[in-house]
């Protein structure tokens, strides 16, 4: 159904990006052949990897590859987790790693424009020396803006400001067709037909290139404040979380992790967190406008988490401390890899969330099968581990093939039966891709899905764009 990439195309290729911007060799290809999944038999060889450096380009691009009938996957830091920017069926992979300037930060607007290469983590410096402030934190900070974007990230400090969703105000968008749109602008307001902006955010690159980026910024917290809460019982410390809510108290994060999962991640990046107490942790990061109210924010969880079972409160103030919690807390996922099958990326309602890790803890012991569960407590969004391997007196010992292939299929089936029967959905911000296409009929009615196929067409009716993520 696809042409093959044919030396002709390559030239006209080269002639678009320049011959610097277009890897043939196999060897430096294979990078970009896969994402951060945990299975490399996922991993998929594109023909070709082209890097443009403007809008233009990408249009031109797009143009050829709809003449000539080949596809493309659009690719960002490849920091996803489901496959989302593998190349399925060959072609090119279209890699946006130089389009990586911040175009402005406008003060007045408390905005800033950008194209979709740039990293977190240069993001997040622009944005602080501007004296603003993004909330996401998504974790890896290699990500860019136009993958995070592309699977509406969320992360850690969802709970107050909400999702990468809420930021994104404007978008230009190639089309498969290569025509361009605009999207949106520094707005904060506007009812003006469908909201084609809020499609595009989380369609993992199957209906449109993301080429420039307009987001709105915060003002900075005066104050933050991490706070590090042990419990002897995973439930209770769960079980905290809409106690706090209920009494006004918005904290930025409230993650909770197991203590066997920190210890493991200590040890990887040689980095300390601030206690070894206790099962399970909550990790709640406060913000407020000046130190009495994040003392008074302070007291009031440490009083509420005591009354529901907590061993003890450590508090981070300083930057150095609240970094290297952040970081533990972040490359957790990393450090489990070689051994992870899948992670799960489950959210259901708030007040769900004790019951759901309920459930996984049950199945963990139904089929003798480790799964290292840690999350956004707050937002219902759980990731369960289904792993390759166990823990055996603090050591990691590998599980023979046969066993974990045949208890993941029945693990993701119980705990995805659950997540629907708690109204919940199979992925809360790491997005479909192909890992978790199959499942999407577990929570979407086939009306949705008909429609969802129906849009993709409409969009892309040659299919040449990021082909069979989320769906067909
Ligand atoms: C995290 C990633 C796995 O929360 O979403 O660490
Ligand atoms: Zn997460």
């Amino acid at each position: 159904m696809y042409k093959k990439i044919t030396k002709e195309i390559i030239e006209r290729l080269e002639k678009i990006v320049g011959k610097e911007n277009v890897i043939i060799d196999s060897e430096r290809m294979v990078d970009y052949s896969h994402d951060e999944f945990s299975d490399a038999k996922m991993a998929r060889m594109p023909e070709l990897v082209v890097k443009p450096k403007t809008t233009d380009e990408v249009s031109l691009i797009m143009r050829l590859a709809n003449e000539e009938m080949f596809p493309v996957t659009p690719r960002g830091g490849a920091t996803g987790l489901c496959g989302g920017c593998v190349p399925t069926s060959g072609g090119i992979v279209l890699s946006l790693e130089n389009m990586n300037k911040i175009i402005e930060v406008d003060l007045n607007n408390q905005m800033a424009v950008c194209e979709p290469g740039v990293t977190l983590m240069d993001f997040y410096s622009a944005v602080e020396e501007a004296g603003l402030f993004f909330p996401p934190h998504p974790g890896e900070e290699s990500a860019m803006i136009g993958g995070v974007i592309a699977t509406n990230a969320g992360g850690a400090r969802a709970v107050k400001y909400g999702v990468i969703r809420n930021y994104v105000r404007g978008l230009e968008i190639v089309l498969p067709t290569g025509s361009l749109i605009h999207l949106g602008g520094k707005l904060m307001k506007s009812s003006t037909g469908y909201n084609l902006l809020n499609l595009i955010i989380g369609s993992e690159g199957t209906l449109g290139i993301i080429t420039k980026a307009t987001i709105q910024l915060m003002p900075s917290s005066e104050v933050v404040r991490y706070l590090i809460i042990p419990y002897s019982d995973l439930a209770d410390a769960i079980e905290t979380v809409p106690f706090l809510i209920r009494k006004k108290i918005l904290p930025l994060a409230v993650e909770f992790v197991p203590m066997e999962v920190i210890q493991i991640t200590e040890e990887f990046l040689k980095k300390k967190w601030p206690c070894s107490q206790g099962e399970t942790h909550l990790l709640i990061i406060l913000d407020a406008s000046c130190s009495d109210e994040i003392d008074r924010f302070s007291e009031a969880v440490a009083e509420i988490c005591m009354e529901k079972g907590a061993l003890d409160v450590f508090v981070a103030d300083s930057p150095e401390k609240q970094k290297q919690i952040l970081d533990i807390r972040s490359k957790i996922y990393e450090v489990l890899k070689p051994n992870v099958v899948e992670v799960l990326d489950i959210a259901v309602p708030r007040g769900e969330i004790a019951k759901h890790v309920g459930k996984v803890n049950e199945v963990s012991q139904k089929y003798n099968i480790w799964l290292p569960t840690y999350g956004h407590a707050a937002d219902g969004n759980v990731h369960t581990h289904i792993m390759k391997a166990r823990l055996e007196d603090g050591r990691i010992a590998p599980v023979p093939e046969e066993e974990w292939r045949e208890k993941s299929e029945k693990v993701r089936e119980e705990l995805y039966q659950d997540c629907k029967s708690r109204g919940g959905v199979i992925s809360g911000e790491h997005g479909i891709g192909i890992v978790k296409k199959h499942y999407l009929s577990y929570v979407l009615e086939e009306e949705q899905l008909h429609l969802m196929s129906g849009i993709k067409h409409l969009f892309d009716p040659k299919n040449i764009l990021n082909p069979n993520k989320i769906v067909d």
